[in-house]
């Protein structure tokens, strides 16, 4: 193929303000440290897919403004090929504000800006890319309709496809669930969409259950923090979980977009592993990650991994 990985989703400038703790409702705290950064969970998942050294391609809208040309910028530099980057006039480039407290927790409020303008119909103009790749990724921050479009095109092509529902949004359409090759959420998301709080394994296999059984996923990821994730092939398999080892977090945020990125790396480049494989490879990328402030700019390159994740 002539890219490995495409990515429809969001680019959004992260402005990260580092705090004691989150503010409650009211307060008002004094931070101790403050970074922007290029982030975005489609821009995220496909330069962290990037920086280990997939081919990747990113369809997405940025506005006019300084931010959208940082973006173009970060792309050139991690090699994604950017034909279908939109720049849009008068609009602003998606901004998220994120707050991180000492223990690494974090919440963020995001303003789609130009995401919202990407359409069906630049999903189509980049029919070819999406053709030409081995992996198209979505996520849950541009358009419902424009993500179903990438989806079923992807999906009419023989493409593999990875569903990240994030953020999370109740009533999903069965098309989101049935599609994807690969349905992957965190424990809130899986919450949000099948009514199972997810605080331990066996809650998590529960849910999982619901998302196979109920709503037709083809397999199942539900990422677990500091656990690690499980894994469900398919209907009757028995969800597999694979740990990983805690880390000293300093900044989780973009921990989740470090996963899939990395997942998607590995189906690309190393298909001959198995999933629970890939999976405990991308976990430690993603702790890797959490161990470094910021979003991209967390995410290991290649040659900054240990040896054995790239055998
Ligand atoms: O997943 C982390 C990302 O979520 C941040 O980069 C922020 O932009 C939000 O989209
Ligand atoms: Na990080």
């Amino acid at each position: 193929s002539a890219h490995d990985i495409v990515v429809v989703g969001s680019c959004n400038t992260d402005f990260i303000s580092y705090a004691p703790h989150l503010p409650k409702e009211g307060e008002t705290l004094t931070g101790t440290k403050f970074e922007t950064g290029c982030g975005g969970k489609g821009a995220n998942q496909c330069v962290a897919a990037g920086k280990l050294g997939a081919k990747t391609a990113m369809i997405t809208k940025v506005g006019d403004d300084i931010f959208g040309s940082q973006f173009l910028e970060s792309f050139k530099a991690s090699k994604v090929k950017c034909d279908h980057v939109g720049v849009v006039n008068g609009v602003s480039t998606g901004v998220a504000a994120i707050s991180v407290a000492d223990d690494g927790a974090n919440c963020i409020i995001i303003v789609p800006g130009a995401n919202n303008l990407l359409t069906v119909e630049d999903v189509h103009g980049a029919g070819e890319t999406i053709k030409s790749s081995k992996v198209l990724v979505c996520q849950n921050e541009i358009s419902l309709d424009v993500t179903h479009a990438a989806l079923k095109f992807a999906h009419n092509h023989n493409v593999k496809c990875i569903f990240n529902p994030a953020p999370a949004q109740a009533d999903l359409q069965s098309d989101f669930f049935t599609i994807p090759d690969i349905f992957c959420v965190n424990e809130t998301e899986a919450e949000i969409m099948t009514g199972v709080t997810v605080n331990s394994l066996e809650s998590a296999y529960a849910a999982s259950k619901i998302l196979i059984e109920g709503k037709k996923c083809q397999s199942v990821i539900i990422t677990l923090g500091s656990n690690g994730c499980i894994y469900q092939a398919k209907k009757d398999d028995k969800p597999v979980h694979v740990p990983t080892a805690k880390v000293d977090a300093v900044d989780t945020t973009g921990a989740g977009d470090s996963f899939i990125g990395s997942l998607a790396f590995y189906i690309c480049k190393f298909p001959h592993l198995s999933m629970t494989e890939m999976l405990r490879r991308a976990n430690k990328i993603a702790a890797m990650s959490v161990t470094k402030r910021g979003t991209q700019i967390s995410f290991p390159t290649a040659a900054e991994l240990p040896v054995d994740l790239l055998e």
